[in-house]
């Protein structure tokens, strides 16, 4: 199934635009406007250069970690995207095969194509729910009771998506195909329909209707025994105000450039948040991750895992579960091949002194 020159995980991409429809494509690889931040998300990491270290004992060595109270092999994990089903027809059920197949934790969308309960079935790794909290606010809550139930170990509540902006997705005509839906969210009250007149503001009296503030995520984290983290933190004032509300760790993201164009890329804007949290909460990080060399510079800037968005679609669009698989694979061996050239026996040992400084 794995075309033979594949080398690194963004050889995946080329085979799966091959064999995605215009339009599909358009929706997963587009980002926001003019799509500047997609292209910074990428430009950061190799700007940011790094000290080999030679010669380091490294009997011993690998890339365990404990987050949120669960045991990981390594520290990539599955971002969460929507409707796996457009690239693959057994969509999040041969994404999970995959991430467990490299015992990879998997953040499954509140878009998922498949049941949540489903996905669940077939998880062998740790899996994590990602949420929108929904304009029927009972609605959402009894999602999250599902994920629960489900043994899901943790909420993700994505926070930077009220509203979006999508001229490629547009440009190129995207609509979800017939008989492909985000079957977790059928039965939800459908928001207010837009009471704007003509000359009235669609974004503010239609569109964000029922969006959630800070007060949806205090009465989740009063609602939920799971831990429950904050998607979608840019800067040191968010963090803060998400460790107040009691998030037991924080994913910095610009959504991988599919919200606000012209933000920094995350990995920029990691260290400021990391000096400010100042190791209160785990931060996790996610956008451009291509390399395991980028997953090194994360963790060597204050992240303690990341996250992988684009690269598991295109594995899941040649390859299915096999191709998921692959591409963690490559992941977590280009990350193995990075410490050993750095001389990190342990995620622990990854620390500033790995950046070059000019
Ligand atoms: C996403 N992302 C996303 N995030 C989220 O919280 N819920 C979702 O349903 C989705 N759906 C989604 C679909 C597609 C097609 C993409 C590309 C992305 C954002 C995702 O979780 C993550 O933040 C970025 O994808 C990370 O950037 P990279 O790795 O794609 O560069």
């Amino acid at each position: 199934v794995i075309p033979p020159d594949i080398a690194a995980v963004a050889d995946y991409e080329p085979h799966a635009r091959q064999r995605l429809d215009a339009a599909i494509w358009a929706s997963i690889t587009g980002g926001s406007a003019d799509e500047h931040t997609v292209a910074e998300n990428r430009a950061a990491f190799a700007r940011i250069r790094l000290n080999n270290r030679v010669l380091a004992d490294m009997s011993g060595a690998h890339t365990r970690l404990e987050l949120c109270g669960q045991a990981l092999e390594h520290p990539i994990l599955l971002a969460p995207t929507a409707w796996h089903r457009l690239l693959h027809p057994e969509g999040e059920a041969a994404t999970v095969m995959g991430a467990s197949a490299m015992r990879a934790a998997m953040v499954v969308s509140a878009m998922a194509s498949l049941p949540l309960e489903a996905i669940a079935k077939r998880a062998t790794s740790p899996l994590w729910f990602q949420l929108y909290v929904q304009p029927d606010r009972a609605f959402t809550h009894a999602l999250v009771q599902r994920a629960e139930a489900a043994g899901y170990g943790a909420i993700v509540v994505t926070i930077d998506a009220p509203v979006t902006l999508r001229n490629q997705e547009q440009r190129a005509g995207f609509r979800l195909p017939l008989g492909i839906e985000a079957v977790n969210l059928r039965g939800a009250q459908p928001p207010p329909p837009p009471k704007a007149a003509a000359h009235e503001s669609e974004v503010f009296n239609g569109l964000l209707a029922g969006a959630a503030t800070w007060e949806d995520i205090a009465i989740l984290r009063a609602r939920t025994r799971l831990p429950l983290l904050l998607k979608g933190i840019m800067t040191p004032a968010d963090a803060l105000k998400g460790i107040e509300i009691g998030a037991d760790a924080l994913i910095v993201s610009n959504h991988g450039g599919r919200v606000l164009d012209t933000q920094p890329a995350s990995i920029d804007a990691l260290p400021r948040i990391a000096e400010a949290v100042a190791g209160r909460v785990p931060l996790l990080l996610d956008g451009g991750i291509r390399r395991g060399t980028d997953v090194l510079k994360a963790l060597a800037l204050g992240a303690r895992a990341v996250l992988v968005g684009r690269p598991v679609l295109h594995g899941l669009a040649v390859g299915g579960a096999t191709g998921v698989a692959h591409v963690l694979k490559l992941l977590r061996t280009e990350l193995e091949i990075a410490m050993a050239q750095t001389g990190c026996a342990t995620l622990d040992a990854i620390g500033p002194e790995v950046i070059w400084r000019p």
